[in-house]
């Protein structure tokens, strides 16, 4: 139902490794997963679909591609038995299309509704699957299943299996899936697992990706409530609304009540926020050098698009991206220090920051705020302008690493909560979350295209832990100079 074609493809495009699997997978426990359905023209397996409802069956639209009419097949395993007991068909009544989905070549809104002629006779073989809440998301990592009677190798030759099939699968984050299929995913419509070659294949398609919710499982005293990890139609609904007047959810700062507020500039374009930390020293994100050199450090502004005389536009002469960032696309380690060509003339508009000490510990519910001059929501192209602020609450490693997982390293990162789609956005990259008037860390990163989604933690880089580093780079350059001025 999601990506199948494109999966697919990819499995072709991979040496075939096939055990005995849907790929990769191995035979059902017959009739332990009583709502598939196995879609037939002709007499053939043509797709999967699951029962829904006793009168509804829900598969992908592009199963409809060249095999009209289909005849809905339950309560099967061995598709070339007869299976009398078990066995119920029934003819379709009406095909809903998703009506966004126009044509058979299209990848998006591939979903269909197959109405029954005439009701399913639910029984130990034949059972309706629940379906998720319209919120309800698979956190990445969770395993899942994938079952279908479909090609059991990515081989052209190779017939579809006669007996179910399943394989266990992983969850994956979205943004992971945009990096593997690029414009092809589209993130409010689809999910995607990965698991090298295991997966679905030809035949599989409308089939349900079913996905164990270890939570209401407990609740529910270890019934096996079966998730439809479907992000269907009602997802489509909920569109994330949300920004205000905000960096995400803000409002604009006080002209110059922030002096020691970077703007990284590249031919004349903002492209990320940074931090004066000496006359000498701006402190920012290593990513921030991506396609985007030479940078040019603006001081002393708060509406970039009206020069005044309380900017200072200075050329950088060093660039020290810290020695284990090696590549842009990595997470960890996103630092970098700009030294200054000449050193920033403080006034009331230039103001160098204070950091916090190493073994320096912020209380249990910091005031913290984030500032930028980046992106106000996740779609608009353009920055804001002028420098917006958001207050913003630490979140708790544990939660943080719950939800970032292998991405979330707490000795150099924490996170903020984003509820009430409060937080920072594309372009701020760089720029301070302040507490308690210190800098405490540097904006790293969230989830791409989604700057106020809820669910999803902003990360930060912990300047503590990079204290002794910035020292070090520091003293080079001066020892005389210290760094903690507001002290
Ligand atoms: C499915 O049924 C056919 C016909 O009875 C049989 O030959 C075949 O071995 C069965 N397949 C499996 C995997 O049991
Ligand atoms: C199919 O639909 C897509 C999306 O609406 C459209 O871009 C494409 O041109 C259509 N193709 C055909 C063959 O109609
Ligand atoms: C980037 O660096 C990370 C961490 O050192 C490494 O795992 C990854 O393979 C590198 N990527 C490229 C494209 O060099
Ligand atoms: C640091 O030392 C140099 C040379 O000794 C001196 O010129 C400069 O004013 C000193 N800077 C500070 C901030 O004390």
């Amino acid at each position: 139902m999601y990506l199948n074609l494109l999966i697919l493809l990819q499995l072709l495009s991979s040496a075939g490794a096939s055990e005995s699997g849907i790929v990769g997978g191995k035979i059902a426990k017959p009739h332990s997963r009583p709502y598939m359905v196995s879609l037939q023209h002709r007499g053939h397996h043509v797709c999967g679909g699951m029962l829904i409802r006793e009168d509804f069956v829900l598969t992908s639209a592009h199963c409809l591609r060249s095999a009209y009419p289909l005849t809905v097949v339950l309560g099967a395993h061995n598709l070339t038995k007869e299976e009398k007991k078990s066995r119920q068909e029934r003819k379709v009544s009406h095909y809903h299309r998703h009506p966004l989905h126009e044509n058979i070549t299209q990848l998006s809104y591939d979903i269909m509704l197959l109405k029954l002629h005439t009701n399913a006779v639910l029984n130990e073989y034949v059972k309706v699957i629940e379906l998720p809440n319209k919120d309800k998301r698979i956190p990445a990592r969770t395993k899942c299943s994938v079952a279908g009677w479909g090609k059991t190798s990515p081989d052209k030759t190779s017939g579809a299996a006669d007996v179910l099939m399943e394989v266990e699968v992983t969850m994956q984050f979205n943004f992971e899936c945009v990096k593997k299929w690029k414009d092809y995913f589209i993130n409010s419509q689809m999910i995607c697992t990965d698991d090298g070659q295991k997966g679905f294949c030809q035949g599989d398609s409308g089939g349900p990706v079913v996905c164990k919710n270890k939570n209401v499982a407990q609740d529910l005293c270890q019934s096996t409530t079966m998730y439809l990890n479907l992000l269907i139609l009602l997802q489509l609904l909920s569109s994330a609304g949300a920004s205000e007047s905000g960096i995400v959810g803000g409002k604009i700062a006080k002209p110059h009540s922030r002096p020691y507020m970077v703007s990284l500039q590249h031919r004349g374009h903002h492209v990320c926020g940074g931090m004066l930390i000496r006359e000498d020293f701006v402190l920012t994100s290593a990513h921030c050098l991506r396609r985007t050199y030479p940078l040019t450090v603006v001081l002393g502004a708060h509406d970039l698009k009206k020069w005044k005389k309380s900017f200072q536009k200075i050329q950088v002469s060093h660039y020290h991206r810290h020695p284990l960032h090696e590549n842009t696309t990595q997470i960890s380690y996103d630092v970098m220090l700009l030294k200054l060509r000449t050193t920033a003339r403080l006034t009331e508009y230039v103001k160098v920051i204070g950091l916090p000490k190493e073994d320096e510990h912020i209380p249990a519910s910091p005031k913290c705020s984030v500032a930028g001059w980046g992106k106000t929501n996740s779609n608009n192209n353009q920055g804001s302008g002028v420098l917006m602020e958001v207050a913003v609450t630490v979140e708790d490693d544990s939660e943080c690493k719950k939800v970032w997982q292998n991405y979330f390293d707490k000795k150099q990162m924490m996170c903020t909560r984003t509820t009430g789609g409060k937080g920072f956005c594309q372009g701020d990259s760089g720029g301070p979350l302040i507490c308690n008037n210190k800098a405490q860390g540097i904006v790293a990163f969230n989830y791409p295209e989604r700057c106020d989604d809820s669910q999803y933690p902003h990360v930060f880089m912990n300047i503590p832990f990079f204290l002794p580093w910035i020292k070090e780079v520091l003293h080079g350059y001066g020892a005389n100079m210290s760094l903690n001025k507001q002290e």
